[in-house]
């Protein structure tokens, strides 16, 4: 596997050594991050190169280099992204040796290029998802010429180990195990700005979190875009159920997170792994998109309604207690109210614990943006009704563990109230508990004495 290039960093280290003297202090940067965890992660891999090269951390966007990580997969976070850009280029103009450099998902249009190239001038480098590990080529090379540097690759030429990485917390970690996708689901543009789908070889991946372990690192949220399909087109036959159970037996790794499942190819053998080994965390995140099996169709999404109800209900009788989280699609082209109420009976009947649910963004150049549209009241007012119920639903569920005591891994003095601390459970509910700040970072047991909204008030014991 090719290794990340040590004498491009020593370059960009160079290069801004003489920024800093430029400036006369050292230079600080700014990563900002748009959209999901992949992205998250790949913020980190972005600062980590920066902190290596010589900057110092700001999570001020006043910052001297600011770096916006962005996502596409709704027409909303396109004009984040252009709100963001008018801020700035006011900021740069009261600080001309300001840098700006954009990446991520959106950079993979064309368009959107064009569009920052010809209107947001100000902006000094641009490059893609598949040559983050370029990041420091490119910086320097701006740094060097003065002149703006662009470049975006249309597929990935190589998977990059070993870059360097600045965690957001010390005691987990996000750990890519595919990139791209291979599903095409008829709304969604990701598969055309990530590409095909990718795994990692899994000596890397047990390689990769051994470090971590190591490094003090007790969870870990294994990351792809879809994690159940992993291993397709790796030499070596492995499945993701396989994979997570070697990373479970990875000595310090005491809880294994993974995002995002689809339900076409969650396996049984998959199911069993979670049911048998602890350390998997008791949540699953289950985008459901559509409860109509019509509509599911349309969407490529290669279930129905009774197989994904089925699946489901396999998941709950071996796993009991576990909870469901979901993602919903309202108002894809050709919705109808029938459509819409069978989107309501899964939530009612499956019950997720939360759900994240989104109105119908058309995405340029993918199927259902040519489909006839729904109108935006008509979305407008299903988007309601659904929020609602899974609101009821959400408050009913919450709660249900009272009285118990569990584990929780402490994450971070309670902002509201001194003296007490915030713990995530295995089902990635909250919990809030009299503690202090040495506790960050440990997993306590806790017994959950009442519950308040989505989250607990407990005592620890
Ligand atoms: N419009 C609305 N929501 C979308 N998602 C993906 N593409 C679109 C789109 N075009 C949602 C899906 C996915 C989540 C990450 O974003 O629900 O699971
Ligand atoms: Fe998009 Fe479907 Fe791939 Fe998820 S599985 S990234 S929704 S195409």
């Amino acid at each position: 596997m090719p290794e990340y290039d040590v004498l491009e960093i020593e370059k960009l280290k160079r290069e801004t050594g003489r920024y800093a003297e430029k400036l006369g202090r050292k230079p600080t940067a700014c990563v900002v991050t748009f959209g999901c965890q992949m992205n998250a992660r790949d913020s980190e891999k972005l600062l980590g190169i920066l902190l290596t090269a010589g900057f110092e951390e700001s999570a001020d966007e006043k910052a001297d280099l600011v770096v916006i990580n962005t996502c596409t997969v709704r027409e909303n976070a396109n004009e984040r992204l252009y709100g963001h850009l008018g801020h700035l280029n006011s900021m740069k103009r009261e600080h001309p040796l300001k840098l700006i450099a954009l990446c991520g998902c959106m950079m993979q249009e064309k368009d959107e290029v064009e569009r920052i190239r010809k209107t947001y001038s100000f902006v000094d480098v641009v490059f893609g998802v598949h040559n983050l590990y370029r990041f420091p080529a490119l910086l320097a090379r701006r740094m060097e010429s003065g002149r703006k540097v662009f470049e975006v690759w249309d597929k990935a030429e190589k998977i990059v180990e070993d870059l360097p990485v600045k965690r957001d917390v010390p005691y987990k970690s996000g750990v890519n195990i595919s990139y791209g996708c291979d599903n095409f689901c008829t709304y969604c543009i990701v598969p055309y700005v990530r590409g095909r789908e990718r795994s990692r070889r899994p000596e890397d991946i047990l390689c990769e979190i051994r470090r971590l372990a190591e490094d003090g690192v007790i969870e870990i949220m294994l990351l792809g875009q879809n994690v159940n399909s992993y291993g397709k087109g790796l030499e070596e036959k492995v499945t993701f159920a396989e994979l997570l159970e070697e990373v479970c037996r990875i000595p310090g790794i005491e809880r294994v997170r993974f995002m995002t499942s689809h339900p076409k190819d969650l396996s049984p053998e998959l199911i069993r792994v979670i049911r048998d080994n602890e350390k998997v965390c008791r949540h699953l995140h289950l985008p459901l998109q559509s409860g109509s099996s019509r509509i599911l169709t349309q969407m490529n999404r290669h279930y129905t309604k009774e197989s994904y109800l089925d699946l489901t209900r396999r998941i709950k009788e071996a796993v009991p207690g576990i909870s469901l989280t979901t993602d919903i699609i309202v108002g894809f082209p050709g919705e109808t109210e029938e459509d819409f109420e069978e989107t309501l009976d899964v939530v009612r009947q499956v019950r997720f614990d939360s759900a994240f649910t989104f109105i119908y963004s058309p995405r340029t150049g993918t199927p259902a943006a040519k489909m006839e549209q729904v109108p935006p009241e008509v979305i407008k007012e299903r988007f309601a009704r659904l929020l609602d119920l899974v609101q009821k639903i959400g408050a009913e569920e919450s709660g249900r563990d009272v009285g118990k005591t569990l584990p929780a891994l402490v994450e971070g003095s309670d902002p509201q109230v001194p003296g007490r601390v915030t713990g995530r459970l295995s089902n990635n509910v909250m919990v809030h508990f009299p503690g202090d700040e040495s506790l960050i970072g440990k997993i306590v047991n806790v017994q959950l004495k009442e519950v308040h909204g989505f989250y607990y008030i407990g005592e620890m014991s």
